[in-house]
């Protein structure tokens, strides 16, 4: 790992090995972004893609939730596309919209389009700001990628999807053209995951925002060995660093999800984390759960909202305070303020 400023807070990394923590820590999915008025200001005109690849812009954009809300972790400012958009695919991100891509992947050839990563030689500039972040920060860096599926259905469809009805139909009707293409996935997700890690990030995060489309006998067949080798050639690695594994609408796949080699699973606000817990067992740690939108509600109802949450957890290690899904860009930016202040002062009853 490199060197950089030593983590004075780590109780992050802590509550993702299931260990004792003095305090619940707290991070949001999204806490970069469109809702700090910051962000926008530093943000400007332009591909969100030209943003990420200025170093001293991202390493800015990433420090600013940290400053603002005292979290227990950074996540770095890039996203999910920046490795296909780094070997060439043709993805971009359109504001508003999401990640839109020009020619799709459609038949075997395309595979061609998907070559390996050169992480020092196609993203330079993210681990510039991973190295940055690292030598600034006194709480873990979160590296991230998205997972094979989810970055399979944006590669298929063009674009976002409601139905995922493309994807599904390569996965089922040409299923060793679809292992072949998310082994290219997960051989990128690596690479990148990898690359931030070695640039010194002290955990990482699977987002396999889609998976929930699937069914548990679809993911299990389909998606779960190509997943599963990326976990397990990042834990193999031998430092220890802790992997997250998170998807929305994936309550009939948490336990598939922690199969696939996770130290934590996200959940979102469907599942009670009371209920996570039990169907994932005492060896898995979870991230979660607040509904993003019930963060837009008076406090009141936002504070009883999160201490049922934490109350749920009744003060076993291994619970990373989350939102269920990223931060919505309506939020106002006080109210995670809050909720912040609110998980570390929150005592279990015992
Ligand atoms: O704070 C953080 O979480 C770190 C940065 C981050 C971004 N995207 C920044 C971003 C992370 C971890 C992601 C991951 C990502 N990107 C996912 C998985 C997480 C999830 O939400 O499920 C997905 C599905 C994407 C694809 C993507 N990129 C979408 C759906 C969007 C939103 C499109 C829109 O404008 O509504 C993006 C763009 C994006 N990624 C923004 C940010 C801050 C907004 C960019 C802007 O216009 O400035």
């Amino acid at each position: 790992m490199a060197s950089g400023a030593p983590i004075n807070n780590d109780v992050f990394l802590r509550a993702c090995r299931g260990l004792p923590v003095d305090r619940v820590p707290v991070w949001f999915m999204r806490q970069a972004g469109r809702s700090l008025p910051e962000y926008h200001k530093m943000r400007g005109e332009g591909s969100m893609l030209e943003t990420i690849a200025r170093p001293e812009v991202a390493t800015e954009i990433t420090l600013q939730p940290v400053r603002r809300y005292g979290v227990d972790a950074a996540i770095l400012y890039s996203d999910i596309v920046v490795p296909t958009h780094a070997i060439g695919f043709g993805v971009d991100i359109v504001p508003g919209v999401g990640p839109v891509v020009e020619y799709p992947f459609r038949e075997a050839r395309d595979l061609d389009r998907l070559r390996p990563l050169d992480p020092e030689t196609d993203t330079p500039h993210v681990l510039e700001t991973v190295r940055n972040l690292v030598a600034e920060l006194d709480v873990p860096l979160i590296a991230f990628a998205g997972a094979p599926f989810t970055m399979a259905s944006y590669l298929v469809e063009g674009g976002p999807s409601r139905t995922h009805a493309l994807t599904k139909r390569l996965m089922h009707g040409e299923p060793d053209l679809w292992i072949a293409l998310l082994d290219r996935l997960a051989d990128l997700a690596i690479a990148s995951i990898g690359s931030q890690l070695d640039a010194g990030a002290s955990a990482f995060q699977l987002f396999d925002s889609w998976a929930g489309a699937l069914a548990p006998d679809e993911y299990r067949q389909f998606v779960l060995p190509a997943s599963q080798r990326i976990f397990a050639e990042l834990g193999g690695r031998g430092d220890g660093v802790p992997g997250i594994h998170f998807g929305v609408g994936t309550g009939e796949l948490l336990e598939l999800l922690a199969k696939a080699g996770a130290d934590v699973v996200g959940v979102d606000w469907r599942v009670h984390l009371d209920d996570a817990r039990e169907r994932l067992g005492p060896d898995v740690a979870v991230q979660g759960n607040l509904d993003p939108a019930a963060v837009l509600a008076p406090w009141s109802v936002v504070a009883e909202r999160a201490i049922d949450v934490l109350d749920r957890n009744a003060g076993q290690p291994g619970h990373v305070f989350n939102l269920g899904h990223g931060v919505l860009p309506e939020t106002d930016p006080e109210t995670l303020e809050r909720v912040v202040e609110l998980v570390h002062g929150y005592k279990a009853t015992p």
